[in-house]
């Protein structure tokens, strides 16, 4: 089994083959994932919201993602392992961005770091990289900056802002990221753009042009019941699933129906009756 590296995304879009990428947050949701065939595994900051119930990503800490990380690790032997630098961990300065992302490889094993953010990032990207840090880029839509953008919204509708996005995304590719993911851009500016690259595109709301498709675990499996983007296809309804089955449960509980003879251990009788 051959573990996937950037260097064969690079090779799958020039094959033409689509990249599945998903999130993960967990052991469990790590080995499905991969067994699923998903050559990329985003242990993204959304696990603030849909593991942790924050109401954005923004609170999400560097202790947060690493202990998801530690665990995404631990199940995905082939998929390669992006982690999701949170809010204001790499913002601030060069020097924390290098730590912070050096934390996600050496403490956490991820194989790369993801960051939201354009041109105004080459730079940092460029030292990463240059460090040995492999970047994810992120433009578009970037929930860190719900605060700023005013909302979750499309982004690039309008000229300048597609020209921006374009711009964005050459930057990051001459900075050196390995990928760009483009989040709520529409269609036909996503595909201009992905053609525009020549490393590869993972969208997320952004048509059916990009090299590859994210989308968040939780939304895949009907297990975040808050919200449900547009750009999400639910294939399980899993919250129903787990609701009736703990509903069933809590019944045969109180019922007197759980647990049965076959879930219960013996011991033998002489033991029990020296027992007082
Ligand atoms: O945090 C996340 O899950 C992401 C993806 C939606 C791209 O950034």
């Amino acid at each position: 089994m051959d573990k996937i590296t950037v260097s064969t995304l690079k090779e799958m879009k020039e094959a033409g083959q689509k990249i599945a990428m998903i999130t993960a947050y967990d052991y469990p949701s790590a080995l499905f994932a991969e067994e699923a065939g998903a050559e990329v595994l985003l242990v993204g900051d959304s696990l603030g919201m849909v593991v942790l119930g924050y109401d954005s990503t923004v609170p999400v800490t560097m202790e947060e993602m690493l202990h998801h990380v530690k665990a995404v690790v631990r199940g995905a032997k082939k998929s390669l392992v992006v982690a999701d630098m949170p809010f204001m961990s790499y913002q601030a300065s060069i020097s924390d961005a290098l730590y912070n992302a050096g934390r996600f490889l050496k403490e956490g094993g991820a194989q790369a770091v993801k960051l939201e953010g354009g041109s105004e990032f080459a730079d940092l990207v460029h030292k990463l990289v240059v460090a040995g840090i492999p970047v994810m880029g992120h433009i578009g839509l970037t929930p860190q900056s719900v605060n700023a953008l005013g909302g979750y919204k499309v982004q690039g509708k309008d000229l300048k802002t597609a020209q921006k996005l374009m711009d964005d995304a050459k930057a990051l590719e001459e900075a050196g990221a390995f990928s760009i993911v483009l989040e709520c851009v529409p269609a036909a500016l996503a595909a201009k753009i992905t053609q525009s690259l020549s490393i590869p595109t993972i969208g997320i709301g952004s048509g059916a042009d990009c090299d590859g498709q994210v989308l968040v675990y939780h939304d895949v499996l009907g297990m975040y019941p808050r919200m449900l983007p547009k750009f999400v296809k639910r294939y399980l309804d899993t919250a129903s699933l787990i609701k009736e089955a703990l509903e069933k449960y809590v019944f045969e509980v109180k019922n007197k129906t759980f647990p049965e003879e076959k879930h219960s251990f013996n011991v033998a009788p002489e033991i029990l009756d020296r027992i007082y």
